[in-house]
């Protein structure tokens, strides 16, 4: 890391939203800035500035980073969500209000759903920021509450600290681990004291799980194989009252829920089916114009920045701040739908 007082070098053609928006200038103005968990820009910044390919490039350590350099975020999150600095966010997470009939109850399509939302712990720092014993605090708090599910959420927290080798692979198997060593994550600080404080939950029939600790404190996901995306939805809804009712969440009524990185303010949410779709697929220029017009995101299956495997693509919602749950979900159901009405006709 260069020195924290000198505008970082940033080459030409650096396409991040953080190379886009952060001028001298506006370096100049927030570099000796830091909120009162002791964030400072240099500290928002790193790890765009260490990932010169990075898409955004900036995490915000808490709370306070939003407004103490929104010079910085606020452009950001308003070319992200399309969200300005007067709007403000809403959350519906009532699943009567989702239209979602299976659209594929064959299963010629749609091979699994996966729905995560991200939750921050209200009065703490974000990850960025936190302290080890605050992290550790946080374990602590979120596994007793997962312990306590009961019902079809009913399972058992896994530490990454410790871990059997036999729990590992399985883990590895279902595909539950998270990554350790990612890049972004570790230009953000978000690795620091790894594995310590990090642990991953599922229940029993493997359709619920939550990650602890990862880039946001807690990730809660639903999944299931095949298209019945309200089911995913239902179940997710339930979890997150469920833990709500022992942990309380951060949430802003500007940026609704608070995560770590700008691109999950909001609902946090990311509604997602793995889904086969080899003829659309041939012709890219119509697949993407469906994925424009529901706001959806076209990625590959093995996560973020990997390629599609077999003709099968995971699609996503994109908008995710100023827009409710159900919408989320909705978008993601309404393309789906679409995609696969072009697919049959080809
Ligand atoms: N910081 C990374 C980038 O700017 C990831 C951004 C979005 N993904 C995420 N997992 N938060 O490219």
């Amino acid at each position: 890391m260069n020195d924290k007082n000198e505008f970082p070098e940033l080459p030409a053609d650096c396409k991040s939203q953080l190379c886009k928006h952060l001028s001298k200038e506006l370096f100049e103005t927030l570099k000796d800035k830091e909120t009162s968990n002791g964030f400072t820009l240099r500290q928002a910044i790193n790890s765009g500035v260490e990932n010169i390919d990075s898409g955004i490039g900036v995490y915000a350590g808490d709370e306070e980073s939003y407004t103490t350099f929104s010079g910085l975020f606020d452009p950001i999150i308003e070319e992200y969500h399309g969200f300005s600095k007067e709007d403000k966010h809403k959350s519906n997470l009532d699943p009567a209000d989702l239209n979602a009939p299976n659209p594929d109850p064959d299963g010629d399509f749609i091979v699994s759903t996966r729905i995560r939302v991200g939750r921050n712990v209200a009065d703490l720092p974000l990850g960025p920021a936190i302290s080890r014993d605050q992290r550790n605090d946080i374990e602590h708090q979120v596994s007793g509450a997962l312990n306590g599910l009961t019902g079809s959420l009913a399972g058992t927290y896994f530490p990454l600290q410790g871990m059997s080798e036999a729990d590992s692979t399985q883990l590895i198997a279902d595909h539950f681990l998270f990554k350790a060593g990612d890049r972004f994550l570790e230009a953000a600080g978000l690795n620091r004291d790894w594995p310590e404080g990090r642990g991953i939950y599922h229940n029993d029939e493997k359709t619920f799980l939550v990650w602890v600790n990862e880039e946001d404190q807690l990730r809660i996901i639903s999944m299931q194989m095949g298209g019945d995306i309200k089911e995913v939805f239902t179940r997710l809804s339930n979890a997150i009252s469920e833990i709500e009712q022992q942990v309380p969440f951060s949430y802003t009524e500007h940026l609704g829920y608070l995560t770590s990185c700008p691109t999950n303010l909001g609902t946090a949410m990311r509604a997602s089916v793995h889904i086969a779709l080899p003829k659309l697929a041939a012709d890219m220029e119509v697949f993407e114009k469906i994925a424009d017009q529901y706001h959806l995101q076209i990625r590959g299956i093995h996560g973020e920045h990997s390629e599609s495997e077999g003709g099968v693509y995971d699609i996503s919602n994109r908008r995710r701040l100023g827009v409710t749950e159900v919408e989320c979900v909705q978008d993601m159901y309404d393309g789906v739908v679409a995609m696969i009405a072009a697919e049959k006709a080809l």
